[in-house]
């Protein structure tokens, strides 16, 4: 972990805190000095915060009465301004279109867009000028991943970026969005065995990520050596979405290649 500046001594809200990412990235936030209020829609802290200093506050991103008392009661702390905001929580519903229920779609969309939305709202006037919002979409958003409306949903949340860049940047606040690979988190031990193996296939760096990888970006988009970062979109994947497939072609000529003769004409090649 790289020791990031400006991050000692300010306040920073996490979503989705309780496990995965989250929990990293608030554990990592936490270790660098900042003042970190982690929160998740379970009801109590988990265990695996283990001693390090975070607080924690029960949070249902999709409830726009529980983000009002977040922003009352950090509001309430001057002595450690807010500077900081991830959102985080994310739901997944691995339903192709034509199979995707209305309910399913208006949940999924509820936590993962309009949670970070709410989050922005209500947060973002507590804020000042060095504060930043990172949000957390998906390489789905970069893609047709076959779960539409997770897929859909994270495509909203890089929309919702770029206007709250826009709007807020006058103000000081940057806004970006971290785009997670396949990361090794509770999310991904659910996923078909196909999905994991496919997408290791389409990954340059041939392995799953891990949480830690994920918090040290959205550590590093916090801190003030990101300063002039705002309306960025960081792809944390392994090289995933950067080959766009090739990768697969690109394996089967080299495997091809070992098995074949050289065409005769080598502007064939
Ligand atoms: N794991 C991956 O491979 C991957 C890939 C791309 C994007 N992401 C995104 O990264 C983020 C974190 O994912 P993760 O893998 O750590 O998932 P996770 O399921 O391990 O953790 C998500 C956390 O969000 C919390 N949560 C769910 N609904 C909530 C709500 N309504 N309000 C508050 N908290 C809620 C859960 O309780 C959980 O602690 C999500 O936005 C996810 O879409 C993950």
């Amino acid at each position: 972990m790289i020791g990031y500046p400006g991050l000692a001594g300010r306040t920073i809200v996490v979503t989705g805190a309780a496990g995965g990412q989250g929990m990293r990235e608030a554990l990592q936030l936490s270790v660098l000095g900042a003042n970190v209020i982690a929160t998740d829609i379970a009801p109590t802290a988990p265990e695996d915060y283990d001693g390090t200093p975070v607080e924690y506050l029960p949070l249902d991103v999709a409830d726009e009465s529980g983000w009002r008392s977040l922003a009352a009661a950090v509001a309430s702390r001057s002595a450690h301004p807010l500077r900081g905001l991830v959102n985080n929580a994310g739901i997944t519903h691995r339903t192709r279109l034509g199979a995707t229920a209305r309910a399913d779609w208006d949940r999924v969309f509820a936590v993962n867009v309009t949670g970070a939305m709410l989050g922005i709202q209500h947060l973002a006037p507590l804020m000042d000028v060095g504060s930043s919002i990172v949000n957390v979409g998906s390489v789905a958003a970069l893609t047709a991943h076959y779960p539409a409306a997770y897929t859909s949903s994270k495509w909203a949340l890089r929309g919702l970026t770029h206007v709250a860049a826009t709007e807020y940047g006058p103000r000081g606040i940057r806004v970006n969005i971290v785009h997670p690979g396949f990361i090794d988190t509770p999310m991904t031990a659910g996923a078909p065995v196909m999905m994991r193996s496919t997408q290791l296939d389409l990954t340059p760096l041939e392995r799953v990520g891990l949480a830690d990888e994920v918090a040290s970006v959205v550590t590093f988009l916090l801190s003030d050596a990101a300063g002039y970062v705002s309306g960025a979109e960081i792809p944390v994947d392994g090289g995933f979405s950067s080959t766009a497939g090739a990768k697969l072609l690109s394996d089967r000529l080299a495997h091809s290649a070992l098995n074949d003769s050289p065409p005769a004409d080598p502007a064939l090649a």
